[in-house]
């Protein structure tokens, strides 16, 4: 087993592990200081090519960003989500999966769980392809963002889809939006670590996109804790720019190049 992904594993009940989304290199270079794991999300989606939702995602735009990302990463583990429609059966799924491992040279993939693709993750880590599970609000397949796993009904389902991921040999599983009981419920019957986002501090880490905690996406729901806002000290920057080159104070000679 790759020992980034052992490291993760031994994380359980002993330190948090940290989380973020990356799409590009220069962010991935940032985030590689200080995250355990580092996800190239099909939130990019929304987040980056400004789209209603996640499902027009292409293999080929996840596979461009990771190279992207993959050149900013010296020792977090690279976690690369599966697009929509790329693992809708055994050998489809395989195919691309190893496709993006291949050519990526990523660490795992995610997969979102539909309650129905266990044998497809049997099948991917048969492969000696890590996987990455994720339940509760999954946005390839559920139109509406709501709380998960509040009623004892949706506990039940929730905790035996978790349980099964586990068994498929997911070696971790991402909980999004879910109820904080439910996602402790589901951390403490799990061997794998839970990552949660929208989801507690009951989880064994947390993973948030990083365009949203820094200010720049727009989007601000609760769970999602503001620790700048990029956007205003852009702005600031571009005006400026804008009033130097208007009064014609850049560039000056400074800036000109000679010879
Ligand atoms: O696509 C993504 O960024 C994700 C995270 C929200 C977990 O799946």
């Amino acid at each position: 087993m790759n020992s980034k992904i052992k490291n993760i594993l031994k994380k359980k009940n002993k330190s948090k592990i940290v989380s973020l989304t990356a799409y590009s290199k220069n962010i991935a270079r940032i985030l590689d200081k200080y995250c355990d794991i580092v996800l190239v999300g099909d939130s990019m989606a929304n987040v980056l090519y400004g789209l209603k939702n996640t499902h027009e995602i292409s293999i080929d735009n996840i596979i461009q960003h990771t190279l992207s990302v993959k050149k900013g990463i010296k020792k977090s583990l690279l976690v690369v989500d599966m697009p929509k429609g790329s693992y809708v059966n055994k050998k489809i799924a395989k195919k691309n999966a190893k496709l993006i491992m291949s050519l990526t040279k990523c660490d795992a993939v995610k997969l979102e769980s539909n309650s129905k693709n266990y044998e497809i993750i049997k099948e991917l880590v048969k492969s000696k392809i890590p996987v990455m599970g994720h339940i509760g609000y999954t946005p390839q397949f559920k139109k509406k963002f709501k709380v998960e796993g509040f009623t004892p009904n949706q506990e039940k389902e929730l905790i035996n889809e978790a349980i099964k991921i586990e068994k498929a040999g997911a070696f971790s599983i991402v909980l999004e939006c879910i109820y904080s009981k439910c996602a402790e419920k589901i951390t403490k019957k799990l061997r794998i670590p839970t990552i949660g986002i929208g989801s507690s501090n009951f989880c064994d880490g947390q993973i948030l996109v990083t365009d949203d905690m820094i200010g720049l996406s727009g989007f601000y729901p609760k769970f999602v804790k503001k620790y700048t806002f990029i956007n205003r000290i852009i702005e600031k920057a571009v005006k400026k720019y804008t009033r130097d080159v208007k009064t014609n104070k850049f560039p000056t000679k400074k800036n000109f190049l000679n010879g």
